[in-house]
């Protein structure tokens, strides 16, 4: 069993035929992206990722992370973007709501770091890492980020100061270039233990690379049940598959009819908290590679039924720009019956007796039915249970379909020179050796 798309209740907002007429556009992205033949195709690396991952990669990478399991209380995972979200998506999407304050522990606490610059956050974080073995994994493609390499340097000295330089060594790990950046020439300097993400992989495309699999499973998740996900989606959304049979294909071209139409931004919904930083991987896959050159759909998300009494007024009477695509869990992992009250002062025995996701349930239909009556096209992903697999799945749905995308869309999917404008004025503003022209040029500018 796979995920599924529903697509009727966008598709109806469109033109008869307007979503079939996309398939010769799709049909040429696909084979662009086989070929390696669309604009960035030095980077199409994750394309057949899942199905090049071998078992004993896998392997290698469990025991780093059953070596960082046995000898930590705590490992900070640092890092920023697509070297950040993939790992905390899944982490939090499989795991339990309340992790950090559960004593009895039979995992290491995750804690993300580098993906800031807040001087509460990081003085807060050593705090708390005072009286804790703590060990670090350190992700960086270009190894120079500011944001993690600021934290690394923290964490590394605090790491050597409690746990003394040998130790320390055990417990930090680098993910990052094979040969560039500083993260590489540190790692290689102390002897830590090193992961290589690969070159043809960008950062919002390498989470089934060391970059997720290695903080997911120290996390004490399966990564191979999540490779397996991915390995039979890769199979599902093939450039063989009917376009009609062929999710991602689907979901590109709906997506891409509805923008043209005048839906300019699309809300990814969940009706489960864990999956909230799910959607925050998938804004930056999608916001990073598709605004650009003028364009884009811009990647919103909300949690319902907690934005329903915040959001949900704008979604159901707001501007008719938007449409929705809602991740459904089919069945939640636990069990919890609504009790019986003799009293029934709330007024809720009419529920007694139900699951608690059946009431999650009719507001997800009842949300779904009324926004759809407002205006709002509302795309359905269907997900058999939250568990390593079907994430596996969703994410390389979410990557195919982003490629897809990008180039029916016709911009470079896997570049981002738009994330470069902000770091070139905070290198100047902080004197950074290298930049004086910018910096004489940008004092001048703000003294003016
Ligand atoms: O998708 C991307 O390429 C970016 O979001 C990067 O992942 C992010 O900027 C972090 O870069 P790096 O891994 O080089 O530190």
């Amino acid at each position: 069993k796979n995920i599924t798309l529903d697509i009727t209740k966008a598709s109806c907002f469109l033109a008869e035929g307007a979503v079939a007429a996309f398939e010769p556009k799709v049909k040429a992205a696909q084979e662009a992206l086989e070929n390696g033949t669309c604009p960035g195709n030095d980077f199409l690396g994750w394309l057949h990722l899942p199905s090049s991952i071998t078992p004993a990669f896998l392997a290698e990478i469990q025991a780093c992370a059953d070596t960082l399991r046995q000898n930590c209380e705590v490992v900070v995972v640092a890092g920023i973007g697509g070297s950040y979200l993939g790992a905390r998506a899944v982490i939090e999407a499989l795991g339990n709501s309340f992790a950090w304050l559960i004593q009895d522990k039979k995992n290491p606490t995750i804690l993300f770091a580098g993906n800031n610059i807040g001087e509460d956050y990081l003085f807060e974080m050593t705090e708390y890492l005072k009286d804790k073995k703590f060990g670090v994994i350190n992700i960086s493609k270009s190894g120079t980020t500011t944001e993690t390499a600021l934290t690394f340097r923290l964490l590394k000295k605090q790491c050597e100061a409690q746990r003394g330089k040998d130790e320390a060594k055990k417990v930090i790990v680098a993910v990052t270039d094979a040969k560039r950046g500083a993260a590489r020439t540190c790692a290689d300097k102390e002897g830590y233990k090193s992961f290589i993400i690969p070159d043809n992989v960008g950062g919002r495309f390498s989470v089934l690379t060391p970059v997720g699999l290695l903080p997911i499973a120290c996390a004490g998740f399966d990564i191979k049940a999540l490779v397996e996900g991915a390995q039979d989606m890769e199979k599902a959304c093939g450039k063989d598959v009917p376009f009609s049979e062929n999710l991602a294909a689907q979901y590109a071209a709906v997506r891409n009819g509805l923008y043209q139409s005048g839906k300019k931004i699309e809300i990814m919904v969940n009706y489960q908290p864990k999956l909230h930083f799910f959607s925050e991987w998938w804004k930056q896959l999608y916001g990073e590679s598709e605004g650009k050159d003028g364009k884009g759909i811009f990647p919103a998300s909300v949690d319902f039924t907690t934005d329903l009494h915040s959001m949900g007024q704008w979604i159901q009477e707001g501007e008719r720009t938007i449409f929705e695509t809602v991740i459904s869990i089919e069945e939640p992992e636990k069990k919890l019956l609504f009790p019986s009250d003799e009293e029934n002062l709330d007024g809720l025995n009419f529920l007694a007796g139900k699951r608690v996701d059946e009431v999650n349930k009719m507001a997800e239909l009842g949300t779904r039915l009324a926004h759809v009556d407002g205006g709002v096209p509302n795309m359905r992903i269907n997900v058999p249970k939250l568990n390593e697999y079907y994430i596996g799945q969703l994410i390389y749905f979410f990557e195919i379909a982003c490629g897809i995308s990008g180039n029916v869309l016709g911009v470079n999917p896997f570049n981002q020179p738009g994330v470069e404008a902000y770091k070139k004025n905070m290198f100047a503003l902080l004197d950074k050796p290298g930049y004086e022209a910018e910096s004489k040029a940008i004092k001048e500018r703000l003294a003016k």
